[in-house]
């Protein structure tokens, strides 16, 4: 019997954050009861679109306010840190866009007031509920691609012209997309696989007056880590700017039997190789085959399956991928709910959330000092 219980969201910062309020809106277990950003004249514009009432330029009203279970932020990248402490002081639920933070003080924190609380923290990281990552872990938990020999996962993204807080950012403090799928992949129910250490180089360099904002000189940034508990290493790539590429969001699994590639030009649909072998005969030009993804829209209440496709109104990135990054929203607020209900726990949780974000502040670590390799603090 699905539960009746309703948890009272608000959502703060209204960009990105606005693409998740018919999502709520439409879930059976959730109110969408308030929305909040600083600039009023905007907020209200958001709010009216989608019949919000409650409406808040301040976060810590957001805090304050007695009818609100969980928040769930959306703001620019160093508020993530500060905000989602906050939010776990005051006894909120806290889902919390990537990356988690910046610092690894702040990370620190949140898992353990996650662990005084007992509040629900989740990171929202889309790639993990995205659809191709969903295919890779299925033929993966069913043995098709046999044993993982190496993982590789590579995000790039031109942010010229991105608000104030981007220029210059470090590529690998924005790393959850690349690294999140290598260490899901090899999780199971109640363990997570997790990064142990990371050796990262920074490569190229960025124009001058980029450099000066975070002292971070390179065009790109690329990491081996090594998952512990196994002996599989991956590699990640991250690009920010100039670098000329499409946009890609992508991770490849190479298995010993079949490997997935889903190194997209937008449009292209992911690949398997399947291994010449006595069971499975192939010619060289039949190893690779192109596949089609399913949206995995049956894993969903009924009410938000739709919004597995194409998003109407999306400002950002879904352009790409369609659907809300691979048609991960709807599945990230369902998994959130159900956690906040005590259901099931969060994925990512809070200790699983700090490895995948300590990933990529330990590999910037690590290029800054040339490439020295960085263990990665455990929880
Ligand atoms: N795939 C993904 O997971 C994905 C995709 C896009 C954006 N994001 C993340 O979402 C976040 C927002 O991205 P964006 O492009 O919408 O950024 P943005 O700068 O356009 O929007 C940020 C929003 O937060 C609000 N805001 C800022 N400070 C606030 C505060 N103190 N209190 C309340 N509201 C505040 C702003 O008014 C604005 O509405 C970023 O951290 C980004 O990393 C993640």
């Amino acid at each position: 019997m699905p539960s009746p219980a309703k948890i009272r969201v608000a959502i703060v910062g209204l960009g990105f954050g606005s693409e998740f309020i018919p999502i709520y809106q439409n879930h059976p277990n959730a109110e969408m009861v308030a929305v909040c950003r600083r600039n009023k004249t905007e907020l209200d514009a958001c709010a009216d679109k989608f019949g919000i009432a409650k409406r808040y330029t301040d976060f810590d009203a957001v805090l304050a306010d007695p009818d609100i279970d969980a928040v769930h932020i959306n703001s620019p990248i160093p508020d993530h840190g500060p905000q989602a402490i906050a939010a776990l002081k005051a006894g909120k639920h806290v889902a919390c866009t990537v990356p988690m933070a910046t610092s690894k003080e702040d990370i620190a924190e949140i898992v353990k007031l996650q662990k005084s609380t007992g509040k629900t923290y989740m990171m929202m990281e889309t790639v993990v509920y995205a659809r191709e990552y969903l295919f890779a872990k299925d033929l993966y938990d069913r043995g098709e691609l046999g044993r993982i020999q190496f993982l590789r996962g590579s995000h790039q993204q031109d942010m010229d012209g991105w608000p104030n807080y981007w220029p210059g950012l470090p590529p690998m403090w924005y790393a959850t997309h690349c690294v999140s799928p290598c260490l899901a992949i090899l999780s199971a129910a109640g363990k997570p696989a997790l990064a142990e250490s990371v050796v990262c180089h920074g490569s190229g360099r960025i124009r001058e007056e980029l450099i000066g904002n975070y002292g971070s000189p390179f065009a790109l940034e690329t990491a081996t880590f090594k998952i512990a508990g196994t002996d599989v290493c991956a590699e990640v790539t991250r690009t920010l700017f100039d670098v000329a590429r499409q946009y890609r969001e992508s991770f490849d699994v190479t298995g010993a039997k079949a490997s997935f590639e889903w190194q997209q030009v937008e449009g292209d649909d992911p690949v398997i190789h399947t291994k010449n072998s006595a069971e499975t005969p192939r010619l060289e030009g039949q190893i690779p085959k192109r596949v089609k993804v399913p949206d995995y829209a049956d894993r969903l209440p009924e009410g938000i399956r739709k919004f597995t496709g194409v998003i109407h109104d999306a400002t950002h990135l879904s352009f790409v991928q369609g659907g809300g990054h691979g048609g991960s929203h709807p599945h990230l607020v369902h998994h959130f709910l159900m956690a906040a209900l005590g259901e099931q726990p969060a994925f990512p949780d809070a200790p699983t959330s700090a490895n995948w974000t300590l990933v990529g502040i330990c590999a910037h670590e690590s290029a800054m000092a040339g490439g020295t390799r960085v263990a990665i603090p455990q929880f």
